[in-house]
């Protein structure tokens, strides 16, 4: 039986846009109508590049693709510091909407994003959705299945040097809502809270290590970026079913050989791979186990499936079921990430306000291009 496919419009045609416009069209669920931009070049270039089989993608202006009355998702990929103002315009206007990461700056902006869905009878959710990819879902499985045990404890660590030697125009990491928590550390958080559940309580530090960067990509090379938000945040994190997680997110290291994530459980040890990414190597040893052993994916989709998310509202939309990267899970993360901040400021534990449900795991065998419904 054909499933009726859910019209999305695309804000945003920036960096990221490509891989949504290349892996959207996979799902048989998404029909990508229509991409706008506030330059509008942006939108031209990205329907010219993705317009297929004789179907025109419409390069509109925002206000165009807001009010055509057959999209029901928007997906909003603009830079985060205009996450808020196009997600409630979205809104305002009777879409859905699936967010790049992070879901807002503040707390407050986010708030009014899920209120304002909630009272509108619209989905709100967003990115990341590796953790629906074949590796993570594997590693959720291997948790729920006790292959491991109870989890004790997790670690999580991305360090780098930051992105201004390759993004094009990279001055929004080194600004409100960026730094390398906001920026990266919704993959590894989301990973976390997808394997091991909420979260209660945070502390962290956090500091700004070069007040002033210089950009070394093209086309804006030798500008200067002045620092405004911790470039080095490492936090510590209660999780509600009692296990305790490390983190270090950081744009302030040159080499490391730390690992990704990996999840200590009473009976053994999980290895997770890269969590902004949908595939990758999972690796097992438990107590009994001489070293660590390489795991088969018992699930799909391991290439880069950016907008999987997108798709799993689109059947949450027709179906009534829930999303799984969803308004809640969102929002415990932005909470989470402002909660490092804080705590390093205060000198203290934070008690979050927020929680979420562990989203539902994904079945394993489903058919490509296919989701649960
Ligand atoms: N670049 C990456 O590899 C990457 C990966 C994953 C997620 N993300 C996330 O995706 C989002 C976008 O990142 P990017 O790298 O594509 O940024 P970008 O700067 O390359 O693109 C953002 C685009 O949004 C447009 N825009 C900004 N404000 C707008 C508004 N109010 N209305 C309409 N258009 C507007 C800009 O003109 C630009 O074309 C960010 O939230 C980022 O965290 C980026």
């Amino acid at each position: 039986m054909s499933i009726s496919k859910v019209k999305v419009g695309i804000i945003g045609c920036g960096n990221i846009s490509g891989a949504y416009l290349r892996a959207g069209p996979t799902f048989e669920i998404l029909d990508i109508v229509a991409v706008a931009d506030a330059i509008p070049e942006r939108a031209r270039a990205k329907a010219d590049e993705f317009s297929r089989d004789g179907r025109a993608l419409r390069a509109l202006t925002v206000a165009e693709l807001l009010d055509d009355p057959e999209i029901r998702i928007v997906v909003n990929l603009t830079t985060p510091n205009a996450h808020a103002e196009v997600a409630l315009a979205a809104l305002n206007a009777g879409k859905s909407v699936y967010n790049e990461k992070p879901l807002a700056i503040t707390r407050e902006d986010g708030q009014r994003m899920l209120a304002l869905a909630k009272s509108k009878g619209l989905l709100i959710g967003g990115a990341p959705d590796t953790f629906l990819g074949g590796a993570h879902q594997t590693c959720r499985k291997l948790i729920d299945d006790g292959a491991i045990g109870v989890p004790v404890a997790a670690v999580a660590f991305m360090t780098c040097h930051g992105h201004e030697s390759w993004h094009p125009d990279p001055e929004f990491y080194y600004k409100a809502g960026g730094g390398p928590m906001f920026d990266m550390g919704p993959y590894y958080l989301t990973a976390l809270i997808n394997m091991i559940g909420p979260v209660t309580r945070v502390t962290g530090s956090a500091r700004i290590t070069f007040p002033e960067r210089t950009i070394t990509s093209q086309p804006k090379h030798g500008a200067r970026i002045v620092v405004d938000v911790p470039t080095h945040v490492a936090g510590v994190l209660d999780f509600a079913n009692g296990a305790i997680g490390t983190i270090i997110t950081s744009f302030d290291v040159w080499s490391a050989n730390l690992p990704r994530i990996e999840v200590y459980g009473s009976e053994g040890s999980l290895s997770v791979p890269d969590p902004n990414g949908f595939g990758g190597p999972v690796k097992l040893r438990r107590a009994t186990d001489k070293e660590w052993i390489d795991v088969p994916l018992t699930h799909g989709y391991t290439d880069n499936y950016r907008s999987i998310g997108v798709a799993d509202m689109a059947y949450a939309l027709s179906s009534g079921r829930p999303h799984r990267a969803s308004g809640d899970l969102t929002y415990h993360v932005l909470d989470i990430m402002h909660a490092f901040h804080d705590a390093s400021r205060e000198g203290r534990h934070i008690t979050l306000t927020s929680t979420c449900h562990q989203p539902a795991a994904l079945p394993p065998g489903l058919e490509p291009g296919k989701l649960d419904e």
